[in-house]
């Protein structure tokens, strides 16, 4: 099985990118890292406890990350996961410490992926401290399009300067809105699949119906983790490109791979096979 290690900070479309990769055989969970974003730090962590207690998978690590100002309660919820993090069992199991820099540079093989589907904060402090990801793919940013401000997506526009280290040193594949605004789990997609992770979806549900026709939700961090199960399911193209001040994925002078398409009817039946129960 391919090492898989993903740095979160769950998050609704988090919850489903984890289960995907708790679910399939083709990948070894060898640790969550957890980073602020969707909601604070003890939030998120808590979260990826209680959501590896649901999928059974109290033998994986969660290391503590980087701290940072969250804020995206009106899509996940107060708690992070849609006002359901109750419905999860409670964990009172031990973090496996806080220094993400040093479990990766413990666990890292030359096999491993590491996908993040959170600010990029402890991956750019993982490169500052000289750690090269074999191969690293991220959840983020958008070509001329963005969900936080109009031209920047949440993951970057949360810590410009990480993605900017990412975009420039990481050599990462990144998915972008483009591509996961294409990959949208709606009403039958959401009763196909396992119905107490379904029933985290309700505040993104809401947040989205209030502002376009979209009756589901993006599941964004699924869709990364699914190239890392299954690798070539999404096409990539290089771009030259960089991070402006403001988090917005710009043109720039930095060879990055960029994830452009996929077969969303079949990652879609594959993704409810293996979400449901
Ligand atoms: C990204 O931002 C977060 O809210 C989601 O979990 C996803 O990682 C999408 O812009
Ligand atoms: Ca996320």
């Amino acid at each position: 099985a391919i090492p898989l290690i993903i740095d979160t900070d769950p998050g609704v479309d988090d919850a489903f990118a984890i289960a995907l990769a708790a679910r399939s055989a083709e990948v070894d969970l060898v640790g969550l890292t957890t980073v602020f974003g969707n909601v604070a730090l003890d939030l998120t962590t808590r979260n990826a406890l209680r959501l590896l207690a649901y999928l059974e998978r109290t033998d994986v690590p969660v290391v503590r990350g980087a701290e940072g100002p969250s804020g995206a309660a009106d899509v996940h919820g107060e708690d992070g996961l849609g006002g359901q993090a109750h419905t999860l069992p409670e964990s009172d199991r031990e973090i496996f410490g806080d220094d993400v820099v040093g479990f990766f540079r413990e666990r890292l093989t030359p096999e491993t992926v590491v996908v993040a589907i959170g600010p990029q904060t402890n991956i750019a402090k993982a490169l500052d401290a000289g750690i090269e990801f074999p191969r690293l793919i991220v959840m983020g940013g958008g070509l001329g399009l963005g969900n936080t401000t109009e031209r920047a997506e949440f993951n970057f526009w949360a810590d410009p300067a990480a993605a900017r280290t990412v975009i420039r040193k990481g050599n990462p594949v990144v998915v972008p809105l483009n591509l996961t605004h294409r990959c949208i789990a709606d009403t039958e997609f959401l009763a196909n699949v396992d119905q107490t992770l379904s029933n985290l979806t309700g505040t993104y549900r809401t947040y989205l119906a209030n502002r376009s026709e979209n009756q589901g939700i993006y599941i964004h961090d699924a869709v990364a983790v699914a190239e890392a199960i299954v690798p070539g399911t999404l096409k990539t193209k290089t771009h030259l490109l960089d991070i402006d001040d403001d988090g917005a994925l710009v043109e720039g002078n930095h060879q990055v791979e960029v994830a452009e398409d996929t077969d969303w009817p079949a990652l879609r039946a594959f993704m409810e096979q293996r979400l449901s129960v």
